[in-house]
């Protein structure tokens, strides 16, 4: 009897022990923290419109994937230029990473151009060549679903690139420039320049690209 109910004494202090350690690791932190958490942040606060998006980020960073691959054919010769140290390769790299996040950069609302962005009516607006950031605005909101596809696409090919500076594989580096490019027009076909459609289309049948020979 006594033993009986030393034991269950025990049991007792055992139990004790693990609802304390319980609480007491429930205190901090998770061990494992989720990798994304659950809820978006609702306090983000947007300080570029699209248009500045793409002068300032999305097109200067895509010039480290597109200029790092090519051969440029001049009255001298050709010249060829591919990363070559791994200074190049984490320049390809930056690029690739800054623009796969920019697509949820692009994904957050924001405003088409900044206030008091005057445009030329000969250049933009109904029609003219281009959208005004009114037009593009109002696209934008009739269906954000593919506003995202295709901010989802820029971001595809970027992780694409990601994978092709860890091989470091200059060929494929070549590839997606050109897929890259083709996911940029594409957006822009659909909210920048729509009338263009055909001419660029007959220009992008029209161009030859020469890979690079050297792997
Ligand atoms: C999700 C759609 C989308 C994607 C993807 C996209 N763009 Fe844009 N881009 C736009 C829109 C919309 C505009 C027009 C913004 C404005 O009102 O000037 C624009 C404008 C531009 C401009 C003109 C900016 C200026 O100074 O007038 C450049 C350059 C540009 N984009 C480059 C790129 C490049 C390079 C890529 C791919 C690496 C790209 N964009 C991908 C939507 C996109």
């Amino acid at each position: 009897m006594r033993i009986g109910s030393r034991l269950l004494a025990r049991g007792t202090l055992l139990l004790l022990c693990i609802i304390t350690l319980q609480q007491c690791s429930a205190k901090p932190e998770p061990a494992q923290a989720p990798a994304v958490p659950a809820q978006a942040a609702t306090d983000l606060t947007p300080v570029a419109s699209v248009h500045e998006l793409m002068r300032d980020i999305v097109d200067p960073i895509s010039d480290l994937i597109f200029d790092a691959v090519g051969t440029e054919v001049t009255a001298k010769g050709s010249v060829q230029t591919e990363p070559r140290t791994d200074e190049d390769w984490a320049k390809v790299r930056q690029g690739a990473m800054t623009l796969a996040e920019s697509a949820n950069l692009l994904k957050m609302p924001r405003q088409a151009a900044p206030e008091g962005y005057v445009v030329d009516p000969t250049l933009r607006g109904p029609g003219a060549p281009e959208l005004a950031p009114e037009q593009i605005a109002a696209k934008i909101a009739a269906n954000r679903v593919l506003w995202d596809k295709f901010a989802d696409g820029m971001r595809d090919e970027a992780v694409k690139v990601l994978a092709i500076v860890d091989a470091k594989d200059t060929k494929k580096l070549f590839e997606a420039g050109s897929q890259l490019d083709a996911v940029c027009e594409t957006c822009h076909l659909e909210y920048f320049y729509p009338g263009d459609r055909k001419a660029v289309i007959d220009e992008r049948n029209k161009k030859a690209s020469v890979a690079p020979t050297k792997k």
